[in-house]
C-alpha cells in the first residue's frame, strides 16, 4: 500500500543537502505502487517530481509537486551469448550496484563508470560519463512511463537522443517520464579503455601494463577518491559545471594567452573541450569559501557545501564563477546540475 506522506523535507534527499519542502512525497518500490501513485496525483490535479538519489539536483524553492523517490531495484541477465550480455537494471538501483554486477562477471564496458553516483534512472537522463565512457556507450534501450497518459514507452539509443551530458530527457522530455529500467550490452572479451590521463599516469606508477577490469575499476575509484569528495562526507553534487565546447578560433586565442591550457577533443564538429575546472582554478576560486560554499579545494569543477548553505547562497556563488570565468576568458560556463525553479 503506497504512503503518500505531507510536508516532507528533501534535505536527506539530495547530496548538496539543501533544505526545501516537498508538499506531497512517496516512495515508490514497484511498478504497481508509481500506477497507483499517478492516479492519486492525478486526481488531486497536482504534478509529479521524479527523485533518484539526488545526486544532481539543486533544489531552489519548495516543491508543489508530488515527489516520488525511486526505489524500484534489481538487476537480472536477460540474454547471454558467447561474446556478449544483456543486463537489464530497474531505475531505483544504485548505478554502482549495476556496474559491480557488471565487473563481478568479467563483462566489460562499464568499469570506467565506477563509482558515479546516483542511481540508474538518473543515468540516461544526462548520460553519464567519467573517464573516456559514457552510457551511451554501452547502452540499448530503456522503459519509462509516461507521467502524461499512464502509458509505458520503449525508448531506442536514437529516440534519447544522447550528447554530452545530455538526452531528450534534459529537453523536449523534461518531467514527462518516470524511466523504469534500463538495458546495456556488455563484452565478454572487452577492450578497456586506458587513454585518459589520470588512468595512463596510475598504471604507470603501480607498474601494470594490461589490467583486468577489476584492476581498471579499482584504478577508478582511486582516482575518483582522490580528487571527488564523498556525498556521504561533504555535500556536493559532483560536477557543477559542463565543460564548456569552444570555436577552434576561439580556443587558440586563449591558448595564446595561456600556452598551458588543458584541453580535448569534443564529439561536435570543430569544437574544443575545455576543462571548466581549470577556468575556475585560474579565476583564483578554487578552494576559496564564501560562507559554507565553495568550489572544491582538490577539483575546482565541483561546488561543496560545508553545512547549513541555501539554495540562494548557492546560485549566488554559481553566478559569481560564471562572471569570473566570462570576465577573464569570454567563455560561459553552463551548470551541469539540474536546477529545479
Ligand atoms: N583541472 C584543473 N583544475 C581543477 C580541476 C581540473 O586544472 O581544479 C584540469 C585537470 O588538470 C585536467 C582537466 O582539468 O587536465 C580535467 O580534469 P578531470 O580529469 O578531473 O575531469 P573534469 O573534466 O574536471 C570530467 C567530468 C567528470 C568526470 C571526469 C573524469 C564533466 C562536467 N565532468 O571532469 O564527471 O568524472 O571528467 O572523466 O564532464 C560529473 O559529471 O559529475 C563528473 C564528476
Amino acid at each position: 500500500m503506497l504512503k503518500i506522506k505531507k510536508q516532507v523535507d528533501l534535505s536527506r534527499y539530495n547530496t548538496l543537502k539543501i533544505s526545501v519542502k516537498a508538499a506531497y512525497f512517496a516512495i515508490i518500490k514497484s511498478e504497481t505502487d508509481l500506477a497507483e501513485a499517478y492516479i492519486w496525483a492525478k486526481d488531486k490535479g497536482l504534478s509529479v517530481f521524479v527523485l533518484g538519489g539526488g545526486s544532481n539536483v539543486l533544489f531552489s524553492h519548495n516543491i508543489k509537486a508530488l515527489v516520488l523517490k525511486n526505489e524500484i531495484k534489481g538487476v537480472s541477465v536477460i540474454k547471454e551469448t558467447a561474446a556478449s550480455a544483456w543486463l537489464e537494471a530497474r531505475s531505483g538501483e544504485a548505478w554502482s550496484t549495476l556496474v559491480n554486477f557488471a565487473i563481478e562477471r568479467n563483462w566489460g564496458g562499464m568499469e570506467n563508470l565506477y563509482y558515479v553516483p546516483g542511481t540508474v534512472g538518473a543515468a540516461p537522463v544526462q548520460n553519464i560519463g567519467a573517464y573516456g565512457v559514457e552510457l551511451k556507450d554501452v547502452f540499448v534501450s530503456l522503459r519509462a512511463f509516461d507521467l502524461q497518459t499512464g502509458k509505458v514507452k520503449i525508448f531506442n539509443k536514437e529516440e534519447c537522443k544522447f550528447a554530452y551530458r545530455d538526452s531528450v530527457f534534459k529537453h523536449k522530455y523534461k518531467g514527462r517520464y518516470f524511466i523504469l529500467s534500463i538495458t546495456v550490452k556488455l563484452s565478454k572479451q572487452a577492450k578497456l579503455k586506458l587513454d585518459y590521463g589520470d588512468i595512463k599516469l596510475k598504471l604507470k606508477e603501480q607498474g601494470i601494463k594490461k589490467p583486468k577490469i577489476r584492476q581498471l575499476a579499482e584504478i577508478i575509484r582511486q582516482i575518483r577518491d582522490s580528487k571527488l569528495p564523498n556525498p556521504a562526507e561533504l555535500a556536493n553534487a559532483g560536477s557543477f559545471f559542463k565543460n564548456p565546447e569552444v570555436s577552434l578560433s576561439a580556443f587558440k586565442k586563449i591558448q595564446g594567452r595561456f600556452p598551458e591550457i588543458k584541453f580535448f577533443p569534443s564529439a561536435k564538429a570543430g569544437k574544443i573541450k575545455i576543462p571548466a575546472g581549470w577556468l575556475i582554478e585560474q579565476v583564483g576560486l578554487k578552494g576559496k569559501r564564501f560562507g559554507s560554499v565553495a568550489m572544491y579545494e582538490k577539483q575546482a569543477l565541483i561546488l561543496v557545501n560545508y553545512g547549513g548553505a541555501s539554495a540562494k547562497q548557492i546560485l549566488t556563488h554559481v553566478q559569481r564563477v560564471q562572471k569570473a570565468v566570462e570576465q577573464k576568458f569570454a567563455i560561459k560556463i553552463e551548470p551541469e546540475v539540474n536546477i529545479i525553479k
